[in-house]
C-alpha cells in the first residue's frame, strides 16, 4: 500500500473545492480528500495559487491533474509536491467534450503508452505517489482485456502503483458527463479481478457506492473505496468513517460542534473577502435524514446569499433545526 486509501472522497468539479474539503475534514480526520480536477494549462498559465492553496487541516489531500503532456504534467507534479500535497493524481476518467477536445481525461484510456509516459515524467520529478483515476473502458474499447492492457502498461511502464477505478465505461459520444455517471452499468467484478491478478497494485473502487455498509463490504475485494456524490450530498455519512474504516478510537463528531468549527473558519475567510455562500453551500445536506433538514436548507439558502452574510448564519440556521427537533420530540 502506498497511499492509505481505504476511504476516499472523489474529486468533483465545483464541489470538492478547498472550503468543502475543510468542512469534510471536520467530520472525518482520516478520509483521503481529492481536489477538483485542475488542468496543467490553468496551473502553468493561470493563477496557480488560486488552484493550489489549501488549508493545512485538509491532509491527507491529493491534487488531481488534467492533462496529457508529460513535460507539463511533470512541472505540475513538482508544484504539487512544493505546495505540500500528499499525492498527485491523473484524471483518465472525465468524458466531457471540453476535456476530450484537449485530448485528456477518459479518452486517454485509448493511449496507455502516452499515460505511462506522463506518469513516469511526473514520478521522476516528484516524490509524491503518482496515482491514476480511470474508467473500465471507453466506447467500443470496453473488453476486460482493453482495461487490463491499460493498467498493465501504466503500472509497468509508467510506475503507477495505485489505480482508482470508476467501475463503468464512458461513452465519449452521445452521453453527457452526468449520464456517463449513471447510464453505463457498474462492473465491480472487473475491478475485483484486477486486484486478484495484480495483488501488488493498490486498487480503489469507485462508482455507485451510496452507504458505508456497501462500501465496507468492498474491502473484501479491493484496498479502498472512493465515494463521490453520496459523500457530498450526505456529508454526515463521513462521521463513521474514522471508526469503521480506520479503527479510530476518537469520539465521533457532533454536528453542532462541526458547525462551530466551520463558523470559526468562515469568520477568517469572510474577513479575507470570501463570500459566506462559497462555504455554506457545501453544508446544505448536513442534516439530511433529521427532522430539521428542510428548515436547515431553507434558512441557510436564504441567508447565505445576503452580501453581508457572516458566520452567524450557521448558528441562526442551526437554531431552526434545534427548534424543529424539539417540536418533533414534543409531538
Ligand atoms: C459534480 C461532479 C463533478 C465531478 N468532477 C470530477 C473531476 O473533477 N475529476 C474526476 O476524476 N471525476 C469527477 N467526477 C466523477 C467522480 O469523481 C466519481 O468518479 C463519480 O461521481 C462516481 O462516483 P460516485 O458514484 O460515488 O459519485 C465528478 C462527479 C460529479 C458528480
Amino acid at each position: 500500500m502506498t497511499t492509505g486509501s481505504r476511504f476516499c472522497v472523489a474529486p468533483m468539479m465545483d464541489w470538492t473545492d478547498r472550503h468543502d474539503r475543510y468542512f469534510l475534514r471536520l467530520i472525518s480526520a482520516r478520509a483521503r480528500l481529492y481536489t477538483e480536477m485542475v488542468t496543467t494549462g490553468a496551473l502553468l498559465h493561470g493563477a496557480a495559487a488560486r488552484f493550489l492553496a489549501f488549508h493545512p487541516a485538509e491532509h491527507p489531500v491529493a491534487l488531481q491533474l488534467g492533462g496529457c503532456d508529460p513535460t507539463a504534467l511533470a512541472e505540475c507534479a513538482a508544484m504539487a509536491e512544493a505546495w505540500g500535497y500528499d499525492e498527485v493524481n491523473l484524471n483518465v476518467g472525465c468524458p466531457s467534450d471540453r476535456v476530450q477536445n484537449a485530448r485528456f481525461g477518459a479518452c486517454l484510456m485509448a493511449e496507455p503508452e502516452l499515460v505511462a509516459r506522463c506518469t513516469r515524467a511526473m514520478g521522476e520529478v516528484s516524490r509524491l505517489p503518482v496515482t491514476v483515476k480511470c474508467r473500465i473502458g471507453i466506447d467500443a474499447m470496453d473488453e476486460e482485456a482493453d482495461f487490463r492492457r491499460f493498467v498493465d502498461t501504466v503500472a509497468d511502464q509508467g510506475g503507477v502503483g495505485t489505480f482508482i477505478v470508476h467501475a463503468r465505461k464512458a461513452w465519449l459520444q452521445g452521453l453527457s458527463p452526468k449520464q456517463n455517471r449513471e447510464v453505463p452499468p457498474l462492473r465491480y467484478d472487473r475491478v475485483y479481478r484486477l486486484k486478484q491478478d495484480r495483488p501488488e497494485l493498490e486498487v480503489v473502487l469507485n462508482g455507485g457506492l451510496s452507504d458505508l455498509e456497501t462500501a465496507e463490504a468492498q474491502l473484501a475485494h479491493v484496498d479502498g473505496v472512493m465515494l463521490g456524490r453520496a459523500a457530498y450530498q450526505d456529508p454526515w455519512l463521513l462521521s463513521q468513517v474514522d471508526d469503521r474504516f480506520f479503527g479510530s478510537k476518537a469520539p465521533p463528531p457532533d454536528r453542532l460542534a462541526v458547525l462551530d468549527a466551520l463558523a470559526e473558519y468562515a469568520a477568517a475567510e469572510v474577513a479575507r473577502g470570501v463570500p459566506l455562500k462559497a462555504i455554506a453551500r457545501h453544508t446544505l445536506g448536513l442534516f439530511n435524514g433529521l427532522a430539521g433538514a428542510r428548515a436547515w436548507r431553507r434558512v441557510l439558502s436564504q441567508r447565505m446569499r445576503a452580501p453581508d452574510a457572516g458566520p452567524e448564519v450557521f448558528a441562526e440556521a442551526a437554531a431552526e433545526v434545534t427548534g424543529a427537533l424539539a417540536r418533533r420530540a414534543a409531538a
